[in-house]
């Protein structure tokens, strides 16, 4: 995905989210981190995509690695978390195009990785990964996912939440309306008409099977479609040793 779409939504996304997807991905995304603390309620995070960071700010977790290619995202999640309290550490560039950025807050610590799924690397193991309406994003998907599965402790969880392809009307209604309705309620509101025909575009190319396929060496704790079945929730287990 052109990154360059989300440096031009980053200051306006929390709030066009909201407003285009009626309030139900906020409503995805609390099922979601509920069902997660049925597994696991701390340690160490990577989410993947994390886009203004909202993910992280409703995991909370004491540990936790932000992964975004777009600068201006990063520059969001910075401000994001200043305002809830975290101090920026220091600015270091570890690797050429990928800096990081260290913020703290009493016991808890976040890292922001300015980087991609395909090409991050994390030297620490993590309890859990999140990607939350993240996958579809990726330039490979199974390159960005076995990229990422390195990270994870073995008895660790993958978390996701995705827009797969479905044949039910309802779905077809859903992309009927993010291909022709979204990109004019955008253009009126955020003058990105073309940029949101981009995303909808996106959203009909996953399936199901290919996320599934990508969990080699993980057992499928959970799987369930959302209410409005376009959006599946899949947990994952890696298998231990
Ligand atoms: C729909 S948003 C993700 C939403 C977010 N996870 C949340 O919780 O609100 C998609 C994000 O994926 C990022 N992205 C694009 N290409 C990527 C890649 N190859 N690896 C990781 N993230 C990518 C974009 O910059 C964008 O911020």
């Amino acid at each position: 995905m052109d990154v360059k779409i989300y440096d031009k939504l980053a200051k306006r996304y929390d709030l066009a989210t909201k407003i285009v997807s009626f309030g139900i991905e906020e409503l995805w995304r609390r099922m979601f981190a509920k069902e997660i603390k049925k597994h696991i309620k701390n340690g160490i995070l990577i989410d993947v995509a994390s886009a203004t960071g909202e993910m992280a700010k409703a995991l909370d977790f004491d540990r936790m690695y932000l992964i975004e290619p777009s600068a201006e995202m990063v520059r969001v999640i910075v401000e994001k978390f200043q305002k809830l309290g975290f101090k920026k550490e220091d600015f270091e560039v570890v690797f050429e195009e990928s800096p990081h950025i260290r913020m703290k807050k009493g016991q808890k610590e976040i890292i922001i990785i300015q980087d991609t799924a395909e090409n991050v690397k994390i030297e620490e193991k993590a309890d859990l990964i999140t990607a939350f309406m993240a996958l579809r994003n990726f330039d490979d998907l199974e390159k960005g996912m076995e990229n990422l599965k390195k990270s994870l402790k073995p008895g660790g969880y993958f978390a996701i939440v995705e827009m797969v392809k479905s044949d039910s009307l309802f779905a077809k209604l859903i992309l009927w309306y993010m291909n022709k309705i979204l990109p004019l309620i955008a253009g009126m509101m955020l003058g990105m008409k073309e940029e949101y025909k981009l995303l909808g575009k996106s959203i009909d190319t996953l399936k199901e099977d290919e996320i599934i396929k990508n969990l080699k060496g993980f057992g499928i704790v959970k799987k369930q479609k959302l209410i409005f079945p376009i959006a599946t929730l899949i947990i994952a287990k890696k298998d231990d040793g």
